[in-house]
């Protein structure tokens, strides 16, 4: 039969039976997606086979790794309005009816990532056969884009698995796995990878009716309704109403799962049509793609010299100095994505206690069935314990991570000069040394070794790793670097070696604004809510008990130093200071930790003012234009290149939601004239650290925005 463009359709006969294979692989694409034209495409394969019907039609892909990535996500990117996006809901889901109601058994064969449409596609085949490869990644990421499963996922997945377990995978887009895939009954079989085709064969040869539908019957109205409440409950908190999408899948789902399939299917697209338009989702869309850009981050004069000289061999075996948390935790990382690690400390109790960090981490991805028995013993067996230099020796790069102090970092590195070998990179992990200050001094041709490599905590969990650049740095140990961090599945962001470098310089005035609204007598929690209300992950305040208010305090000294008044710590830190609060970690910060609990600490409201009256918006204001306004300096300084670096930096570094499409995308949306005049504001009534920086002003008055142009 004739190939259709990104689809190729084969007829064969297996064990006389006429079995159709219909086999996705858009050209020059490293992953197949329902594009208009490949959706137009397998209609035309349908209606072909419409008239004669085969025995079997087995939906498959030719690309390794990949079935079908889903819808097209540039076209829904396009989408403006709703009739627009109810014709593309409409169509995609009539295509699919198609293959639902085809005259023959049919198969789903998935060897690789099925997501949102390319699952919803499967859905609709009578069975699915998935594999055991850790690459077979099935789920309906669609609420991450700020959408909903727009070609029936909402409506044939409960019918499939059931309300709960389909609630839970459309809500939290989470991907599974073949084995979670098959026990959920999402999938019928989950076979081999190594023989994945023989195997399909023998399914297709055991199964060749049309399966029953749907395969279980709607929950009763009660139960139906009590469980879509409560996961509107449980949304709202978590989203705080922030996110329109995960509401919308509970609508289509509770108002769609008593009824027909048919009509269920049309519900789904009336309240699909009302989503690809929003800010909401452009803006995550935004997200998804600077996602995807940064974790493929290069910089074009080492590309350049890749290509003259080659790309640097990655790094195999690493050493970590420093076995406290974060260096436990860059261990544990480094060996779970398959490098060799030689840990370093200077007493078998730190060791101890490293090494015992590392195996909470690794239990707790077993736990979560994150990974198997076999891996987690790998991962504990491939970090080494040592109180000596020597066995670093053959390390090919090397980071520090032991206290934030220049004297002892700088005598760490005297010793690592001695050990390694010239072409080692020399990383530090510091969160706010200069790292021109831990080389100064050195010999001219080390001093191009030093980098820093700056992770965030919890370091199995945060995805950004800052490289900080200093003017001695070399582009060599920057190609190294770069290669090391995309290698260990972290997105870089390059950054100048300038005090507190993007994440924690911009950060900062955040944190102690929210101590100078508590010392003007606002109630710790309101403070925290409305931060929450306004999409971050986190109150300041409860941020600072997290991270330590003794780790605060040192940064903030180092940013005072650099940055002057401006950053000048709030005087309630000193009280919290005399009064020994440091935070969780001690039970006692702006909150109190008991039994599990977090309370304010309203002993803290003592000598301070009354609550004020101060609006809302006010306050987030006061918290998030500081960043805005700090973000601003960083860019004129050149501490990084472009607005995106910093929206994405402040993504991934703090939880910066989503939504709102990053830091300075919000400052753009909102107008950066409104933002200066709100610092103006501000700095008359609260001090001269709001008043806006002259390149914000500039760049306000000129009409200008931070983003010129879209992220592609
Ligand atoms: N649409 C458009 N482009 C897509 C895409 C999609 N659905 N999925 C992946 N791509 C692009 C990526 O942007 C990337 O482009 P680039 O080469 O220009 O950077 C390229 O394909 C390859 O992707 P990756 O390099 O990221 O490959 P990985 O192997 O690392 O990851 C992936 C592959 C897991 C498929 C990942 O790309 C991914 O998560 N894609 C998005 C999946 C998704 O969200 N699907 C739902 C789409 S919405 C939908 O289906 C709506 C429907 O219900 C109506």
């Amino acid at each position: 039969m004739a190939a259709a463009g990104a689809i190729t359709v084969r007829e064969e006969t297996w064990d006389h039976r006429r079995i159709v294979r219909v086999i996705f692989d858009l050209p020059d694409k490293p992953v197949n997606v329902l594009t208009t034209e490949t959706m137009r495409a397998l209609g035309e394969v349908l209606g072909n086979l419409e008239q004669e019907p085969p025995s079997g039609l087995v939906l498959e892909s030719a690309k390794p790794g990949v079935f079908i990535a889903g819808a097209d996500i540039h076209e829904i990117e396009k989408i403006d309005a709703a009739d627009a996006a109810a014709t593309v809901a409409r169509e995609g889901r009539d295509l699919l009816w198609k293959l639902h109601t085809i005259r023959c058994p049919t198969y789903a064969a998935i060897d690789g990532v099925a997501l949102g449409g390319g699952l919803e596609a499967a859905l609709f085949c009578d069975y699915r056969i998935v594999s055991d490869s850790p690459k077979t990644r099935v789920g309906l990421p669609e609420v991450t884009l700020g959408i909903i499963p727009g070609f029936g996922g909402t409506q044939t997945l409960p019918r499939l698995i059931g309300l709960q377990p389909a609630l839970d995978l459309i809500l939290t887009g989470r991907q599974i796995d073949g084995r979670r895939a098959e026990k959920l009954g999402l999938a019928d079989r989950c076979v081999p990878h190594d023989t994945f085709q023989e195997e399909v064969e023998a399914f297709v040869m055991r199964h060749p009716k049309k399966a029953a539908w749907p395969r279980r019957s709607p929950p009763f109205f009660l139960i139906r309704e009590l469980t879509c409440s409560m996961a509107r409950s449980a949304v709202l908190k978590k989203t705080q109403g922030n996110y329109p999408a995960p509401l919308a899948a509970i609508a289509a789902v509770r108002r769609g799962l008593g009824r027909e399939l048919s009509e269920g299917l049309r519900i789904e697209t009336e309240i699909f049509s009302a989503l690809p338009q929003t800010r909401e989702c452009k803006n995550l869309i935004r997200t998804f793609f600077q996602m995807e850009k940064f974790k493929k981050y290069s910089i074009p004069r080492l590309e350049e010299m890749a290509r003259a000289r080659g790309k640097p061999a990655p790094a195999r075996a690493c050493a970590v100095i420093g076995a406290g948390t974060m260096g436990a935790g860059i261990a544990q990382h480094l060996s779970a994505c398959g490098l060799g690690v030689r840990l370093k400390d200077i007493d078998v109790k730190f060791l101890q206690r490293g090494i015992g960090a590392a195996e909470k981490i690794v239990r707790g991805s077993l736990a979560r069935k994150r990974i198997r028995r076999e891996e987690a013993r790998d991962i504990l067996a491939r970090i080494l314990p040592t109180l000596d230099y020597g066995p670093l020796r053959s390390a090919e790069l090397v980071i520090e991570a032991v206290l934030e102090d220049l004297p002892l970092k700088r005598k760490v590195f005297d010793d690592l000069e001695r050990v390694t070998a010239r072409g080692v990179v020399l990383a530090t992990n510091t969160s706010s040394l200069p790292i021109g200050k831990i080389a100064e001094g050195r010999p001219a041709e080390s001093q191009g070794r030093y980098i820093g490599l700056h992770f965030f905590n919890p370091v199995d969990k945060m995805p950004l790793v800052e490289i900080v650049v200093a003017p001695c740095t070399s582009d060599e140990t920057l190609a190294r670097a770069l290669e090391f961090v995309k290698a260990i599945k972290k997105t870089p962001v390059v950054v100048k070696d300038r005090p507190g470098f993007l994440v924690n310089r911009v950060l900062m005035p955040y944190m102690n604004e929210s101590a100078y609204l508590l010392s003007e007598g606002v109630r710790i929690d309101h403070i925290d809510r409305l931060a929450l209300k306004f999409g971050m992950p986190m109150g300041p305040l409860h941020l600072l008990d997290v991270v330590g208010l003794d780790v605060g305090e040192k940064v903030s000294h180092v940013l005072h130093e650099a940055y002057g008044d401006r950053m000048a710590p709030c005087p309630l830190f000193e009280r919290l200071r005399r009064e020994g609060r440091l935070g969780q970690k001690n039970e006692r910060g702006f909150y109190l930790y008991k039994g599990g609990k977090k309370q304010p600490d309203h002993a803290l409201y003592d000598g301070l003012p009354a609550a004020p009256a101060i609006a809302g918006e006010d306050i987030t204001d006061r918290l998030i234009l500081t960043m805005v306004n700090e973000a601003a300096r960083v860019l004129s300084e050149g501490v990084v290149d472009d607005a995106e670096t910093v929206d994405v930096g402040m993504l991934l570094g703090t939880g910066f939601p989503p939504f709102r499409g990053g830091l300075l995308k919000y400052a753009d949306d909102r107008g950066l004239q409104s933002c200066v005049d709100r610092l103006y504001a501000f700095s008359e009534r609260h001090g001269a650290r709001f008043a806006p920086c002259d390149d914000l002003v500039r760049l306000a008055k000129s009409g200008g925005r931070f983003h010129q142009e879209t992220v592609r």
